[in-house]
């Protein structure tokens, strides 16, 4: 055995598991070309300076950094919308918004290891720069769950959570918290269930928010129906016009059923203003299959316009343990025709008949040396092709090859002067 192992937290994929991520991206990239979203793609590696934001997300200090020999200060990016903000503020003079774009990205964080979490994911995302209805988040939340379906996901495995950082920041408006101390609180909130309450009290505090209030803020963070928060806000809330419009969206994408208004969802990271979200198994255990949200100031942060934002990051790990558990997952389709020979003599004609087979679009798996018909149908039996061919040398005497339908049992003579052209 090698000492060699891959490093921790990395992930290997050997054939089968990359089967079954093939299987997740295409189900990804099918859902982001029938919502009609163009790809892009950018290096995994970006400068630190970009990255690194202050003020408390734990994603910050999770970056893998390093120099490079002319010693400038790189990452490994933990995740995908800081990179798309600054392609997007690159080319804002000659984009025409809104834009939707997605991506599959490789993104590395030095994570404490539990289910659910490694220190390299894949993360799919949707985003929608340029659009400040709320459309946008209809469209990010209707598209990922299609992949959702298009894996056998429903509601009854797995739910969108929904809230909204503005009707958080109306409350603690109605509180007297001055709107410099929200996104403050918004991060300290966010552990709650991860560190004891005192701990979320005692950073809420250091915002200047009064004892009075940090006791509403925290009867309004236990209130379980959008109807209860509505009734500390003023009829005409912009927050909760945003919610309801979204709402009815979300019913006309034919999706009301999958989502949940849950004030607790707030999220990690700093830059998200508006309505945000997140998908959980519908038990709400471990980490979140999805999230994501409105974002308006990290395009002007880095520098462009003021520009409004929506978007979603979605990981290939919580996924893929799901639709194992569930047994959605399946096995790899088989290989279409798989040819073997039984002498060398009829390498060249098993040859042949794989490229003719190969030219017309076939999946072809030619073996690489002669082998005995016993070990060939063996070694092809476990439900590796849906056809094979095993020839010998009585095929080329008789000028035909028999081609085995494995699951029907069935067998078919072919000419070879039909396949071959001769
Ligand atoms: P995030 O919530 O940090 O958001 O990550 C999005 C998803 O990526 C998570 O729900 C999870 O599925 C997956 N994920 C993140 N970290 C790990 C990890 N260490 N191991 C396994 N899976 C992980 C973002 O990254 C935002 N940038 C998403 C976004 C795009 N917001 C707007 N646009």
């Amino acid at each position: 055995m090698s000492s060699y192992s891959v490093p921790r937290g990395m992930r290997d994929f050997y054939p089968d598991d990359m089967a079954r991520r093939t299987k997740l991206f295409d189900a990804w990239r099918l859902a982001a070309e029938n919502f009609g979203f163009a790809a892009y793609d950018s290096c995994v590696v970006e400068t630190l300076d970009l990255l690194k934001r202050k003020g408390g997300e734990e994603i910050t200090e999770q970056i893998y950094a390093f120099q490079d020999k002319s010693g400038r200060d790189l990452a490994l990016r933990p995740e995908m919308t800081p990179t798309l903000a600054r392609m997007i503020v690159a080319k804002q003079g000659s984009l025409a918004l809104p834009v939707k774009w997605t991506t599959i990205a490789q993104c590395f964080r030095y994570e404490r290891m539990t289910k659910g979490r490694r220190r390299e994911h894949y993360q799919w995302n949707l985003d929608i720069v340029g659009e400040p209805s709320v459309s946008a988040e209809a469209e990010v939340v209707a598209t990922a769950l299609s992949a959702m379906r298009s894996l056998g996901v429903t509601s009854d495995i797995a739910r969108v959570f929904y809230s909204s950082r503005r009707l958080l920041s109306e409350v603690l408006a109605t509180l007297e918290v001055p709107d410099s101390d929200h996104a403050h609180i918004f991060l300290a909130l966010d552990k709650r269930g991860k560190v004891p309450d005192e701990k979320i009290h005692e950073l809420v505090a250091a915002a200047g928010i009064t004892e009075d209030s940090l006791g509403k803020l925290f009867t309004v963070m236990s209130m379980t129906s959008l109807e209860q928060v509505t009734d500390m806000l003023p009829a005409d809330s912009p927050a909760l016009s945003e919610l309801s419009a979204f709402r009815h969206l979300m019913a006309l994408h034919g999706v009301a059923d999958q989502i949940e208004f849950d004030i607790s969802v707030i999220r990690g990271l700093g830059y998200y203003t508006g309505i945000v979200f997140e998908c959980f198994d519908t038990e709400r255990k471990g980490r979140a299959i999805f999230g994501g949200g409105r974002y308006e100031n990290l395009l002007s942060d880095l520098g462009g316009k003021p520009t409004p934002a929506v978007g979603i990051g979605f990981g290939d790990v919580v996924i893929t343990d799901l639709l194992d558990e569930h047994g959605l997952m399946g096995s790899a389709p088989p290989q279409d025709i798989t040819i073997g020979y039984m002498d060398a003599a009829q390498r060249d004609l098993a040859t042949n008949v794989a490229t003719s087979f190969r030219t017309q679009g076939r999946r072809v798996d030619l073996a690489l040396h002669a082998e005995k018909a016993k070990h060939f149908f063996s070694r092809i039996g476990k439900g590796q092709a849906s056809y094979a061919i095993y020839i010998g040398p009585d095929d080329i005497d008789n000028g035909t090859i028999r081609m085995k339908n494995l699951s029907a049992r069935e067998e078919e003579s072919l000419l070879l002067s039909d396949l071959l052209g001769s």
